[in-house]
């Protein structure tokens, strides 16, 4: 057991070895600032790393990952990313990523009590039961995709609706909103919203009436 976490700690020697062989000032250019053009909003499982499906490397994305993508107005953890985020370090996108199969998702569409992480998933249980109308007429595994897709806008739609992004927008017309999902059986990423930065295309992708999304 032991020897799998001191793979780790040797993996990384061979990686500071890849990099410095590859840019001797990999480290020191580095450890100066970070100016990243992105925040990355995505679940934590660990078949979806962002930096590896987007091929970017370290200082490109800033990064925020909590179980099945969720964006909570009361989260002063998701909060205070995302303020550091868009008012510091500026960044230009912010994407909320989920993915098909994912564990939060499944378990929220169920009744079975995992613990106290049914308290945080519980939004999702409000995503499908407003969106039940059109889930309902789909079998279990495109039901179970399609509300991967809306929870992801329901996300987005969050996003646009906090005071940080808000108060950004009036400033700088930034940041672009991006609502995606990934699919872990082709690897493929598959946008679900348009590039959202006002409060006009934030109606227009996330319109909550029934019936209109996800047409
Ligand atoms: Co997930």
């Amino acid at each position: 057991m032991t020897e799998h976490i001191l793979q780790l700690l040797q993996n990384n020697e061979e990686w500071v070895a890849e990099r410095l062989s590859e840019d001797p000032a990999f480290f020191t250019e580095m450890a100066k600032s970070q100016h990243p053009r992105y925040l990355w909003i995505g679940c934590a499982d660990s078949r979806v790393p962002p930096d590896e499906i987007t091929k970017t490397h370290p200082g490109q994305i800033f990064v925020h990952r909590n179980i099945a993508n969720l964006v909570i107005q009361t989260d002063m953890n998701m909060l205070s990313v995302l303020q550091y985020a868009v008012e510091v370090l500026k960044v230009e996108h912010v994407i909320v990523c989920g993915h098909y199969g994912c564990g939060g998702v499944r378990a929220a569409m169920g009744n079975h009590q995992y613990g106290l992480i049914d308290n945080w998933l519980r939004q999702i249980k409000d995503t499908q039961n407003y969106y039940w109308p059109q889930l309902a007429p789909l079998d279990e595994k495109a039901r179970e995709n399609r509300l991967v897709e809306l929870s992801v806008i329901e996300q987005v739609y969050n996003l646009g609706k906090t005071s940080i992004v808000q108060n950004a927008w009036a400033e700088r017309g930034a940041p672009y909103l991006h609502g995606w999902v990934y699919d872990l059986e082709t690897g493929l990423i598959k946008p679900q919203t348009s590039m959202i930065n006002n409060e006009e295309i934030l109606k227009e992708v996330c319109k909550f009436e029934q019936g209109i999304i996800g047409r």
